[in-house]
């Protein structure tokens, strides 16, 4: 009955329900679960192997093929060409770093530098698909709600015309919690121009109410409840296997907020099996925030489970239920990670069964020392970011992970967008460090390197140099 080579399906295997690529939603009509962007691969032209897909860079005048995310379209195939709304996203780094590796107790370790995509974070590489959609339905008004770096991002690309909308500018919304969103975030919403509605509220409550305002007022959503935001966050997990000579690692960790990356880098390697481009599966640890840590819980907890699709969600509920009743709200440093009702949870849960996942937690203090020894190898990240790199720590010392094993880490997020709490970490000391991060776990500053203050003098200046 299919006719589209690429369509909607959805994530619940009872339903199984599928849509037109053409209709936009963000769940199931029938059963209200989520929905995958699926292809019927047999008649799309996939390269044999996925050393095929170096060729593409020679031609790299080709927008698309430049695009970090868009070389590998054939394993997103969802788009005509003229549709593609880039940015030039996904120019992104795969580095070893010797000092994060000695931290973690690995012996070596790769990080995947997601801070260098043009807004600065990972979301680039969902929003240029997300955008594309966006324009093959021929929206005019797009909308999320963001702990910042959607935000950002939804920004920049609304504000850069793109082929498939004519020249014309995508109008942007944007739904923020009220105060709890990083300066260096708030700011690019605001310098690229979208309409930026703070709520009196947490990113949930943002949540909600862009859900509302997108269904009424026929806003086009781009929180990654959209299933083609997810199949962009899919060419991170490539570009790992391009950095890598095309090996599949031991572990991808990632740290886990709305739980969309951890979902998309699931369904890459799903279909990358199933296409037989690769011969092994990596495995999955998902690190959550202390203070935000709904996902641990119900996985350790609770033992919730994927179990093909037939989860326990009466129980997933009734956490939900005790969480509201005892008012108990995520608290963390890492803003882009404070969430309480991960989205894109069922996804999530399907992604830890394929690759036979566990989950983690960090608390801040963990988090902040490690984002400066992140910093230390000259990358640089935000909190939340580094939540991946303090969970590989925790699990290697706990023996989850061997000290041998071949380890990535994504890094999510560009250091400057929370310079705040880096200037913070580094340069406050004994009560005022206390005092600065009151209402946080934090206590020490043990990696930090302080800035010297000395009077406009030489002599001042050279004892520093000492
Ligand atoms: N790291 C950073 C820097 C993020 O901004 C986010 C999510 C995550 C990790 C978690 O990723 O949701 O795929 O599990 N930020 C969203 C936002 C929620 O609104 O910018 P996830």
């Amino acid at each position: 009955m299919k006719t589209e080579t690429a369509y909607q399906r959805c994530v619940n295997p009872v339903c199984d329900a599928s849509y037109s690529i053409g209709e936009v939603l963000t769940s199931c009509r029938k059963c209200g679960w989520l929905l995958d962007v699926a292809y019927d691969w047999d008649r799309l032209a996939v390269p044999a192997r996925l050393k095929q897909f170096e060729k593409k860079w020679a031609t790299r005048r080709d927008p698309l093929h430049f695009s970090g995310v868009w070389r590998f379209k054939e394993l997103l195939n969802f788009a005509p060409d003229e549709m593609v709304h880039t940015i030039g996203e996904g120019q992104t780094l795969l580095r070893t770093e010797p000092e994060v590796a000695r931290y973690t107790g690995l012996k070596s370790i790769h990080l995947q530098y997601e801070g260098l995509n043009p807004s600065g974070s990972f979301k680039d590489n969902g929003m240029t698909a997300g955008f594309t959609h966006a324009h093959m339905v021929g929206a005019r008004k797009v909308a999320c709600a963001s702990t910042g770096n959607t935000s950002s991002s939804l920004a920049a690309y609304a504000s850069a015309s793109a082929a498939g909308s004519g020249g014309q500018r995508l109008e942007a919304v944007v739904f923020v919690g009220s105060g709890r969103i990083a300066m260096g975030k708030l700011s690019q919403g605001l310098d690229y121009g979208a309409r930026t509605i703070q709520i009196l509220g947490c990113f949930d409550d943002a949540m909600r109410r862009v859900q509302e305002v997108c269904q009424s007022q026929g806003l086009y959503l781009l929180n990654s409840v959209n299933p083609f935001r997810l199949e962009g966050q899919k060419a991170i997990m490539y570009r790992i296997l391009e950095g890598l000579n095309w090996e599949v690692p031991d572990w991808i960790v990632v740290p886990g907020g709305n739980l969309g990356n951890s979902s998309a880098f699931g369904k890459a390697f799903g279909e990358l099996q199933a296409l037989g481009l690769i011969k092994r599966l990596p495995r999955l640890a998902v690190i959550n925030a202390a203070g935000a840590n709904t996902l641990y819980r119900l996985f350790n907890e609770e033992q919730i489970r994927w179990h093909a699709g037939q989860y326990d969600r009466a129980k997933v509920d009734s956490f939900y239920a005790r969480m509201d009743a005892e008012r108990r709200e995520a608290h963390t440093l890492a803003s882009a990670i404070e969430i309480n009702r991960p989205v894109n949870l069922s996804k999530c849960l399907r992604a830890l069964e394929l690759l036979n996942g566990l989950v983690a937690q960090a608390d801040d203090q963990e988090i902040l020392d490690a984002k400066a020894v992140v910093g230390r190898g000259g990358i640089g990240c935000e909190p939340a970011s580094a939540a991946s790199v303090a969970g590989a720590k925790k699990l290697v010392a706990s023996g989850a992970i061997g000290r041998g094993e071949r380890v990535v880490c994504v890094i999510t997020g560009h250091q400057l967008k929370a310079s705040n709490t880096t200037v913070d970490y580094h340069s406050c000391q004994g009560a005022e460090l206390a005092k600065r991060f009151a209402g946080y776990c934090i206590s020490s500053n043990q990696f930090a390197n302080r800035p010297i203050q000395v009077p406009n003098e030489l002599p001042a200046i050279l004892k520093a140099l000492e």
